[in-house]
């Protein structure tokens, strides 16, 4: 099961776009797909997940909607070729909810969690790139540091990385987790010692958030003048990429504030239509706890009609 986040908010954003094509280019189970072509009439969708168990899974349960609805499986960053595949050369509104499901966290054999011993393998799609295991037993001792620095914010990613090195081979995620747990000073934090190096290998593997950079440029040249494109993240990682991109091309200037006349002929692309993130209300939070960190972010992209 996984419960779609922000379900309402985001189905709000898309509000008036009837006739519409949507591609939803995180699929998962096809949660907020069904919604989008439940609610929006006459809308049809595209949907691109990296993992073959989820479009599998989406197949079946938006079965109902016949042709209405396209599956594929695919990375996101290439939605404006995948769109091309179905005819489609600009969409109406395009959903990123970002991260992974519940479905891959709560798999006991994928290795996304430390709840469950399981091989450390943590792809998305489980036929490309090199999985958390191959990782963790043959990348230099700073390499591993860096990673879970980087991408889980770890400040002990020194010693842990020291300790994995020192206890190599790694198998499966409890040894992972017994390694963490020695290597760290004990806390009274209620956090997992294990969740911010868990999230970084997640994220290394993945390639995340370059391909949230990437992503989120493939769906502004994919979006129709008029169009929403409507983005949850989870960490703030994630989060300030989206951001950034957002200001950044909702500006008509990015010249730096001590230049007096603009020199970089920048202009706007998108208006933000939540000038204030959107967060889970406590109702959402106690009836889906795994939403508590979701942020949810809408622009649009700025009419012809009303571009300078
Ligand atoms: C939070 S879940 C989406 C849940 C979905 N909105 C629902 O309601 O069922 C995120 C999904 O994005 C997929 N994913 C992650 N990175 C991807 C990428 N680069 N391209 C396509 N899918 C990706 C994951 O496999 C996962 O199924």
């Amino acid at each position: 099961m996984h419960i779609p986040v922000l379900l309402t908010e985001v189905i709000t954003s898309f509000e008036g776009l009837n006739n519409g094509v949507f591609v939803d280019a995180t699929l998962g189970m096809g949660g907020h797909s069904q919604a989008i072509l439940e609610k929006i009439p006459n809308s049809s969708l595209i949907g691109i997940d990296l993992d073959s168990d989820a479009v599998l899974l989406a197949q079946q349960n938006l079965a109902s909607f016949g042709n209405r609805v396209n599956i594929t499986q695919g990375n996101y960053v290439d939605m404006v070729q995948i769109a091309r595949n179905f005819n489609k050369f600009h969409v109406d509104g395009i959903l990123l909810d970002l991260g992974l499901s519940s479905m891959q966290i709560d798999d006991k054999q994928r290795g996304f969690s430390f709840r469950f011993d399981s091989e450390l393998d943590m792809r998305f799609d489980k036929t490309k790139g090199i999985s958390a295991i191959e990782v963790l037993n043959s990348f230099d001792e700073s390499e591993l540091a860096d990673i879970f620095y980087k991408y889980g914010e770890e400040r002990e990613s020194r010693i842990i990385a020291k300790s994995i090195v020192i206890s190599r081979p790694i198998k499966t995620t409890y040894d992972l987790t017994e390694i963490i747990y020695n290597s760290k000073r004990k806390s009274k934090s209620k956090i997992n010692p294990s969740t911010k190096v868990f999230q970084a290998l997640r994220i290394y593997v993945n390639q995340e958030l370059r391909n949230v950079e990437k992503g989120l440029e493939e769906a502004l040249k994919l979006l129709k003048f008029g169009g929403r494109f409507s983005v949850i993240s989870y960490h703030s990682l994630e989060d300030r990429i989206v951001k950034n991109f957002f200001k950044k091309n909702s500006l008509d200037c990015i010249c730096s504030p001590s230049i007096i006349e603009c020199q970089c002929q920048h202009s706007a692309l998108i208006r933000r239509i939540n000038k204030k993130v959107i967060q889970p209300t406590e109702k959402e939070i106690n009836n889906n706890p795994r939403s508590r960190s979701a942020k949810l972010r809408i622009v649009q992209r700025i009419p012809i009609s009303e571009q300078v």
